[in-house]
């Protein structure tokens, strides 16, 4: 069947490549894509609009009043930008192994998703950027949930706070705000956590389909 070879193509693209661009002529194409694959492109949409809000407002921040000023927008502005982008009955959240606050920890399946993560990490070649990711669904009772997650790697802005090099002043004020902060000396390309999104769509049967 044409249709199902070509879904399966576009799909090792989405995996492979990632880029905006990519996800935008996949939308064009959205017909033929599998209803899994749509719900991906929609949680990458969200991720997307999720980490440039969040990366915009800590720039800004940090800009105007140093790193510090970033802990606050963290603490305060980054849950309600997730707040703000769960719509259309995502729930978006980001989580980690090693957490700074236990507000994000991660559910048994993130839990397994994480290690997972971790593990292709391990396996794959230095400076890939390949996108890591986790899709499934989840049938408890008669609700099925679709889950996907993508991980986060290190990124240079991120060091400042969550690296190994932090100033004793901005480590003073991180500890009073976290005591139990374990999210540090993550280094560049580290899997510093993962976002992780959630959909309920329905209460029909659906296979368990595992992840790429
Ligand atoms: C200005 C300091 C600062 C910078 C820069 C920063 N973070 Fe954080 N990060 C924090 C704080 C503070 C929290 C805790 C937020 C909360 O209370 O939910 C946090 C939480 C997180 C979490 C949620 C899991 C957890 O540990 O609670 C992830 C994932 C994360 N950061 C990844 C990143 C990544 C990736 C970057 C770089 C793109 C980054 N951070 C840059 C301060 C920072």
């Amino acid at each position: 069947m044409k249709n199902k070879h070509n879904v399966k193509r576009q799909r090792v693209k989405l995996i492979t490549i990632g880029t905006m661009t990519l996800l935008a002529s996949l939308s064009a194409n959205a017909q033929s894509l599998s209803e899994q694959q749509q719900l991906e492109l929609e949680a990458n949409q969200k991720i997307a609009e999720f980490s440039q809000a969040l990366k915009g407002q800590l720039q800004a921040a940090i800009k105007q009043g140093g790193l510090p000023a970033g802990v606050s927008v963290c603490q305060s502005v980054a849950p309600s930008i997730a707040v703000q982008n769960s719509t259309d009955g995502w729930v978006l959240k980001r989580t980690s192994l090693r957490m700074r606050n236990s507000n994000n920890s991660p559910d048994a399946w993130e839990l397994a998703q994480l290690n997972q993560f971790e593990q292709i990490k391990a396996a794959s070649v230095p400076q890939t950027h390949t996108p890591i990711v986790a899709s499934e669904y989840v049938a408890k009772g008669d609700t099925t949930t679709f889950r996907y997650m993508k991980a986060i790697p290190t990124q240079e802005l991120c060091l400042g706070c969550h690296g190994s090099n932090i100033t004793p002043e901005l480590s003073t004020l991180i500890k009073q705000a976290y005591p139990d902060d374990k999210a540090i000396n993550f280094e560049l390309g580290d899997i510093c956590g993962a976002f992780s999104l959630q959909k309920v769509i329905g209460n029909q049967q659906h296979s368990i389909t595992a992840k790429p």
